[in-house]
């Protein structure tokens, strides 16, 4: 037969991938760590590996041509707590095929060509798949009884026909909670009472077809109903071709305990339809779920259920994937007076494009609505034939994911109209945003993720807002006035964005939840979660982080049980040399990264270094160096300087040493032989004075013939010998204070305070420590010899005294011209 696939008017095919995975294969019974998992699916394998390693705990061979399991395949796998071995043609699984692997707890043998239940010695099993296996009959093995622990089985056979009491009376003891039963194929015969000593099943799915013998499915439901079964899936309930004739669903009105009901993957014609309505109506049903399926409309004015005189104990009905089998308009109608319990209402991948506003706004109950995925915009929600007035009187939350709409202005007006509407999902839609919006102020929660909007969406919405997700919308910044535009925000998703920056003077948000996972942010200060006193859960993974002291204080201050998806998602992506590294790996001399501490170190290195230093140089008399070092460098300056301006001069002398009579074994011994042995020439007091002249006439003599002027300083010196000087400097004033041919040694140290007032000018010389002194060290005498033999040596090539004296002289008023 031809099918249509056809929507609700417009024709695109709507195909929703519904996820069946209750089944739960992955429920966390066994460890997927990939050190313990050993994945041989696909592998042409004619037989299981023998060499497998002991650690294995999840092993999966399925897809592979592995005829029998027998004693020894697996009887290196010890830890063994998860096998898969399906789609393997498997025919024969021996009595000890499982001996070494006790651990066993899931076992998926489904889609072989077992033509026997096998014996099973599995103490721990909770989960067994038998299913799609070609086994004649469902007597399970009386070993079944001691698996204790199974709680999820699942069988089914194309070639069993029949169910007998005795066939699972060896599950009698056990606690099994969920039974997927059959193959797909039609049942010829069903014992009552079979499955109703299944006492403690709370799920079942019915993987069996029924067009003819719908007493078997009526005695089977009933038998469920006597377990404490409350929800049923029925997985391709009619064969495509099948005329119904009779009411399937009678006794659906006589249940107690089933309250749950999906029909899956299945043909329904709008005649069967009605009649599985009238039913329900009247069932202790609370939820119907249509997943999945091709609906038909046989009968000539659609689906008519005309009131019912009584109330319904639905709560929640979902239509999720419906194809269309004919090319216009199903026809609905529905009494929603006596619906006074629906609550949950969802309508998704069914291709509508107008609401049938008169059918589902009118629901008085119904606080969710879900019309997710659809195609339906702002004129087909709101179109003209709707009443305007008393729509969706108790709704709370819709959603609109998935849709075609684009005008958020008009979407905000019209939610003014649904009085008690707390959340609002917009996500992929194509929302544009141009207008101002005014939206009601009980509606708190938004999300438009997934629509292209840009920064400046934050402008358009609502100061009442609590929780706002703006996932995937094209944002680069966060306001820094977004504290004062949603005074009550507490949830605040921006993941998929290019921001780059959490901003760090944003004024304190109520924020509990921020998602800004996937941007471009580089770091996260604590300036910036300053913002944000109040959070809770914070998700920043996949962003490009820098590891360096940017995220010093996020890696190791920031309190990481408030991430989510730390640390798998937290990778370094510059500088470059750390890229790819793990987030929580890096390590980094985080010293270089607190400069107080940094200081507080420096400091500490150089107060120990300096009194080392100090220490050394106190033991070692490095003061004393220090200072000679001192003379000597200005000295040598000074030379330079003056070097070409004392060009040309001649002296008879290089110096003209004074001393007093006291210190004259010093000078005679010591000083005068060191001096002239280096080839100095002296001009000694005393020695070299021509006797008869006047002792000032002598030293003018002395000092006119001499490029410097070395004086020998002790007390007596001062006492006896200074006050020539003192003259002679007052009458000539041609030598000051600054003049660098006098050459004063200290032979005993004289506090310059000790002097007499009158010798102001030696005061002067000895405040200024422009000297040298005679240290009583043998090795600091060499030095002092080198030093001073360098200050006489000074730009030897003499000068023309006068010149120089003149200019100095006028430089220098320091000298007082004596009375
Ligand atoms: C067993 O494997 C099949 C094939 O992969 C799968 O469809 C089924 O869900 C598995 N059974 C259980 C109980 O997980
Ligand atoms: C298995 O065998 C088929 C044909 O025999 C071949 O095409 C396929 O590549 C083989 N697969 C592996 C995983 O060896
Ligand atoms: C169940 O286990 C007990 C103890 O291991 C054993 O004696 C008994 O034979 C087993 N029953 C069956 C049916 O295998
Ligand atoms: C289950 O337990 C009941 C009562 O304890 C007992 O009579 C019955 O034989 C047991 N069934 C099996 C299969 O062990
Ligand atoms: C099975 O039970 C139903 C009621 O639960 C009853 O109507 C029917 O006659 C029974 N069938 C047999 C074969 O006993
Ligand atoms: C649905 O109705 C068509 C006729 O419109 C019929 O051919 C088909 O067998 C029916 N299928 C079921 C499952 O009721
Ligand atoms: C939907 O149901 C049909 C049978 O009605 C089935 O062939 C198809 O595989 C199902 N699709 C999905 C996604 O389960
Ligand atoms: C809907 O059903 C009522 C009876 O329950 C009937 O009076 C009415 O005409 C029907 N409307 C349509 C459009 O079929
Ligand atoms: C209510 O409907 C049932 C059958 O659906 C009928 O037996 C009963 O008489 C009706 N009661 C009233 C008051 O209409
Ligand atoms: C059964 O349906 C109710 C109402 O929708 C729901 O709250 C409950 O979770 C469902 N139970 C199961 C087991 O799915
Ligand atoms: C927030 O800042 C934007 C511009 O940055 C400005 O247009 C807006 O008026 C501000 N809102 C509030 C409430 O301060
Ligand atoms: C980190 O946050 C958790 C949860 O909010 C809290 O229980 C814990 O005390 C915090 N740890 C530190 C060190 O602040």
């Amino acid at each position: 037969m031809r099918m249509w696939s056809t929507i609700w008017p417009v024709l695109i095919s709507c195909l929703l991938l519904i996820s069946l995975n209750a089944l739960g294969e992955e429920s966390g019974y066994c460890s997927t760590l990939t050190e313990h998992t050993k994945d041989l699916s696909n592998n042409n394998l004619t037989r299981i590996p023998s060499h497998l390693s002991n650690s294995i705990e999840y092993f999966d061979v399925s897809h592979n041509n592995i005829a029998s399991i027998v004693h020894g395949d697996l009887s290196g796998l010890t830890h063994l707590c998860f096998l898969k071995v399906t789609h393997c043609g498997l025919q024969y699984i021996s009595l000890d095929a499982f001996s070494s692997n006790s651990e066993i707890k899931i076992l998926n043998i489904s889609y072989n060509q077992l033509t026997v239940i096998p014996n099973l010695h599995l103490p721990q099993l909770r989960m067994l798949d038998l299913s799609s296996n070609p086994y004649p009959s469902y007597a399970l093995p009386g070993s079944f009884g001691n698996l204790s622990y199974l709680s999820i089985l699942a069988i089914g056979s194309k070639d069993a026909s029949s169910v007998n009491v005795d066939d699972f009376v060896p599950l009698q003891n056990i606690s099994l909670k969920k039974l997927i039963f059959g193959d797909g194929t039609e049942l010829q015969n069903y014992e009552n009472g079979s499955f109703s000593q299944l006492k403690s099943l709370w799920g079942v799915v019915l993987k069996v077809t029924f067009c003819q013998h719908f007493d078997i499915f009526s005695n089977m439901i009933m038998d469920f109903d006597q377990t404490q079964t409350k929800k049923i899936q029925l997985v391709k309930l009619f064969p495509d071709q099948c005329t119904i004739r009779t009411d399937p669903f009678m006794a659906f009105k006589d249940l107690r305990v089933l309250s749950n009901l999906s029909i899956v993957d299945t043909w329904i014609n709008s005649s069967v339809m009605v009649k599985l309505f009238k039913n329900i109506w009247k069932s202790s049903f609370e939820e119907t779920v249509f997943l999945n399926i091709t609906y038909n409309e046989d009968t000539p004015d659609g689906f008519q259920l005309p009131k019912q005189n009584h109330t319904t104990n639905l709560r929640a009905f979902v239509l999720d994937g419906v194809h269309h089998h004919q090319y216009h308009y199903p026809t609905f109608n529905v009494s929603m007076e006596l619906v006074n319990k629906l609550t949950y209402l969802k309508f998704s991948g069914t291709g509508m494009n107008i609401l049938p506003c008169n059918l589902i706004s009118a629901i008085k109950s119904l606080q969710l609505l879900d019309l997710s995925d659809n195609l339906l915009d702002e004129s087909g929600f709101w179109w003209f034939g709707c009443s305007s007035h008393k729509v969706f009187p108790a709704l709370r939350k819709l959603s609109l994911s998935h849709n075609r709409f684009n005008d958020l202005a008009e979407i905000a007006k019209n939610v003014n109209d649904m009085k008690f509407l707390e959340s609002l999902d917009l996500s992929f839609n194509s929302i544009s945003i141009d207008k101002p919006c005014f939206w009601p102020p009980h509606l708190i929660e938004l999300s438009l993720s997934h629509n292209n909007l840009g920064n400046d969406i934050f402008r358009y919405l609502s100061p009442y807002f609590q929780k706002i997700d703006l996932s995937k919308t094209g944002i680069s910044v966060i306001p820094l006035n977004i504290s004062s535009l949603f005074p009550r925000l507490t949830y605040l998703f921006l993941s998929f964005n290019s921001i780059q920056v959490i901003p760090v003077d944003l004024r304190a948000l109520m924020l509990l939840s921020l998602h800004i996972d996937q941007n471009a942010v580089t770091f996260i200060s604590q300036k910036s979660m300053e913002g944000f006193p109040k959070l809770r859960t914070l998700k920043a993974g996949y962003n490009p982080f820098s590891c360096d002291c940017d995220s010093f204080w996020f890696l190791t201050a920031f309190n990481k049980s408030l991430l989510s998806d730390w640390p798998q998602d937290y990778t370094c992506s510059t500088p470059p040399s750390f890229s790819g590294m793990r987030f929580e790996m890096y390590e980094h001399s985080w010293l270089s990264c607190q400069p107080g501490l940094q200081a507080a170190v420096v400091l500490l290195v150089l107060f120990v270094v300096g009194t080392a230093l100090a220490i050394t140089v106190y033991s070692c008399d490095g003061i004393w160096y220090t200072k000679m070092l001192w003379v000597w460098m200005r000295m040598k300056r000074r030379g330079y300087k003056r070097a070409d301006r004392l060009l040309n001069a001649t002296f008879r002398y290089h110096a003209f040493i004074s001393y007093s009579q006291h210190d004259s074994v010093w000078v005679g011994s010591q000083l005068v032989p060191e001096l002239e042995r280096s080839g100095l020439s002296l001009c000694v007091h005393e020695r070299d004075f021509e006797p008869g002249m006047w002792i000032v006439d002598n030293i003018i003599h002395c000092v006119e013939h001499s490029y410097k002027s070395l004086f020998i300083l002790s007390k007596h010196f001062v006492q006896s010998e200074w006050c020539n000087y003192e003259l002679f400097f007052a009458q000539h004033r041609a030598i000051s204070v600054n003049d660098d041919s006098l050459v004063f040694v200290l032979l005993e140290p004289i506090p310059p305070d000790s002097l007499p007032k009158k010798f102001l000018k030696l005061r002067t010389l000895l405040r200024r420590k422009t000297y040298l002194e005679w240290p009583a060290d043998e090795r600091k005498q060499r030095v002092f010899w080198c030093n001073l033999k360098a200050i006489l040596q000074t730009v030897d090539q003499s000068k023309i005294l006068k010149d120089v004296a003149t200019d100095i002289a006028e430089m220098c008023p320091l000298v007082p011209v004596k009375e």
